[in-house]
This record gives C-alpha cells, structure tokens and sequence, in this order.
C-alpha cells in the first residue's frame, strides 16, 4: 500500500469500548507511511492508555485542553494546523453530538471546531444508541456539514448485542484513508467491471472454471470508485467481500455474465473486463451427477461470448479496457489482442504472475506504446492502471460517455 506515506493524521480516540482497536489502528496507519498524533478525550483513558498509543504513534498523547507543552499554549489549533486530516476512531455518541452543535469543551471537541482540514469519523456504539433519533439527526448533520462518516458496520456488539454500530475494523479503516487521499480524476464517471473467474457446468457438482481468485478485478473496482467513480462489478464465483463501495451484481457462467454486463452497460462510460472468462461451456450439462464409468468420457464443447469484445464491438462504446495474462511472448501478444479486440487500453500480466496471489506485475499498453509497471500489491497496480486510464479518458458529452483521443 502507497496511500499514505508522509500524510500526517490526527487520530481522536473517544470513550467506547472500541477505543482499544484504535491501537491497532494507529500502528497500522504508521506502518503504511502516515504520521500520527494522537489525542484522547477523558474517557477513552478509561479504556485504553495513554501510554499504548503514545509506544505506537512516537509521540506524546494529549489529554487536555491546557496542556503546556503544545506551542504558544493553543494545542487546540497547532494540531489541526498540522494535520492533513483528522480521523476520530472510535466516535462515541457523545462525540457526535458535540460535533453536531460545535461544543468545545475538551481537546479534541475544540480542535474538530478549529480544523482547518477534513473530519472523518468512525462510529461506534451500542446499536440502539445509533438507531435513536438524535443519534440519527447529529450523524445527518455531520454529513451536511462535510464531515465523513465511516461505517459503523453491523454485527456482534461488546454489549452481546447483535446489529448496526460497530466500528469498522482498523484494516478498513486505513483503507478507507487511502482512499480518501487518492486523487479524483474519474469524478462523475461510471465505471464497470468485470472480475473472477467464470465457472461452466458439466453436471450439479462439476464444472470448467479457473483459479483467478477475482483479486485484481476488485481491486480495479476499488481504485476506480477511490477515483471518484460511480462503480458496478460483475464477478464471478470469489471468496472475496464484497467491495463496500460498488454495486455488486454476483454470477457464475460466461453467459450470465454477457447479460448482467448488457444490463448493466446503459450509461457506463468506462468499461474494464478484469474477468477471467472461460473460453467454452459444455453444451450439454447434465441434469443429473454424472456416474463415474470405466471408459473415456467425452465433453462437447461450445464456445462463450467475447464478453469484452461485444462491448468495444458496439456502436457507440464506452472507454473499453482489457486485460491479458499470457504465458510467452506478453509484449507481443498483448498488443494484437489490443489491437484485434479494438481497446484503446490493455494491461496485461504472465499468467504465473496473475493469479491468486496479492502482488503482480503489469505491461500496460496503449497508442503510445508498452508501459511497465513494476511488481508491487494489486491495489497498487490497479491505482496506477486508473490513473494512466484517466489520462487517456475524456468524457464525450454529447453521448454522456467517454472516447479515447
Ligand atoms: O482473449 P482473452 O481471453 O485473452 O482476452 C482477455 C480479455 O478479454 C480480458 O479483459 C477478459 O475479461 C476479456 N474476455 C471477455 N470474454 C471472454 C474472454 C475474455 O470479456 N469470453
């Protein structure tokens, strides 16, 4: 992960007994590259020390509005001046109410007041505390007022209780940051894309499939949503969570996948078929499991639809990107399958390289030529396969999509 190296963070900790997953979060935020000064209210002293988060994020822990060791006094201001943003995990009820009135009674309240740089915040709480109208009326506030909210996810509370008030987990969290500091480029546009494998039935417990383990094609959906994207992903069978930010339309064969993407290619102005799609289905599944014999079995074959193909093959396309894993020849290979499928732009990657694992290498290619892009996690990868996108992309406002130059 790139996202934030050299950004500096403000991490507010508040009082709930979700305070004690903010020391994961703060390593975790330094181990991608941020720094992070903490500031804890009252009573998230309570459920975790001072000390913890101070061994973690290597600098002093402010507590208190009157601390004398912040310059000129102002703690409340020099913080906020400092950071390039200020992420309250977890944000009590109690927080959020104050943040919707604009008290600044303590440290962390005075200094949300005086920022002069983006709030989010992760709330965390009991669900009937979330669910309770004036939780409700403060969270909408605070979306009115800019500030971002991240999560709360539903699920198994501290209380035993079961719903909607967890705090997102600090991996999402530092995601969710990331994210949030990428650039825009792709502001308004709508994006689709293809991702797993496709899986064809030979009878109800068999069938052809691949190993792609959808990895890279979620990543995709991810950088492109990060870049400003309204995004739809089509997958395949993946043991994958669902991304948080796109609509996901979940199938299995070849055929299935042609359609959802017909249905939902109205409007796209990009799109981006990570998919590993199988080549052929059998033509005849059988309805029953097939008994094991003593001979040679035979499948006929028939062939799928070029997924990618049909879509840069229409009229008026949207911006189509590829993708290619081969096992020789990739400069060469991957620039006539660009050219024979009409894409504008084709990444492509060994087929060793390419699946299942969480880091690769990719070749993009385009007009202008083969751009390598060295090894390195697919997020990465897919960030910089959106950012060379983008350059290449101009939306056309007459069809409301976009064309290549
Ligand atoms: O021709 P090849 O399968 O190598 O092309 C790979 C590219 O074409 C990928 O972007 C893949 O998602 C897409 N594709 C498709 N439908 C198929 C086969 C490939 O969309 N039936």
């Amino acid at each position: 992960m790139d996202g934030l190296a050299d950004k500096r963070l403000l991490l507010g900790i508040t009082g709930g007994i979700a305070a004690y997953k903010a020391a994961e979060l703060a390593r975790l935020l330094a181990k991608r590259g941020a720094q992070v000064r903490v500031v804890m209210t009252q009573a998230a002293c309570r459920f975790i020390a001072p000390a913890t988060l101070q061994a973690l994020s290597g600098k002093p822990v402010l507590t208190d509005l009157w601390d004398e060791r912040a310059d000129g006094g102002m703690a409340h201001i020099e913080l906020t001046r400092e950071a390039d943003a200020v992420l309250i995990a977890p944000a009590s009820a109690d927080f959020i109410s104050k943040l919707a009135t604009g008290a600044a009674d303590d440290l962390l309240s005075a200094l949300c007041l005086a920022r002069a740089c983006p709030l989010l915040i992760a709330p965390a709480m009991n669900r009937q505390m979330w669910h309770n109208p004036a939780t409700q009326r403060n969270a909408a506030l605070l979306v009115q007022d800019g500030i971002i909210l991240l999560g709360p996810a539903s699920g198994e509370q501290a209380c035993g209780e079961e719903g909607m008030g967890r705090m997102l987990e600090a991996e999402a969290l530092a995601d969710e940051l990331e994210g949030f500091f990428q650039p825009k480029p792709l502001s308004g546009a709508r994006v689709l894309v293809t991702a797993g494998p496709t899986f064809e039935a030979i009878d109800p417990v068999r069938g052809i499939t691949n190993p792609s383990s959808g990895k890279m094609g979620y990543a995709v959906a991810r950088a492109a949503w990060e870049a400003g994207a309204e995004v739809t992903l089509v997958s395949g069978p993946t043991c994958l969570a669902p991304p948080p930010h796109a609509r996901l339309i979940r199938v299995t064969g070849a055929r299935e996948m042609l359609e959802a993407v017909n249905g939902a290619l109205d409007g796209a102005d990009i799109f981006i078929g990570v998919a590993a799609v199988a080549d052929y289905h059998p033509l005849h599944p059988n309805e029953q499991k097939i008994k094991k014999g003593e001979g040679t079995l035979t499948l006929e074959l028939a062939p799928n639809p070029d997924i990618l193909a049909a879509v840069a093959g229409r009229p008026n396309p949207p911006f189509c990107v590829g993708f290619a894993a081969e096992s020789e020849n990739l400069y060469q290979f991957a620039e006539l399958k660009r050219q024979r499928k009409k894409l504008p732009l084709l990444a492509a990657n060994r087929v060793q390289d390419a699946l299942g694992g969480n880091e690769s290498e990719l070749v993009l290619f385009d007009d202008a030529g083969a751009h390598p892009l060295p090894r390195a996690a697919k997020i990465v990868l897919a960030r910089q396969l959106i950012r060379h996108l983008a350059g290449l992309y101009r939306p056309d406002p007459a069809a409301g999509r976009g064309t290549p130059d």
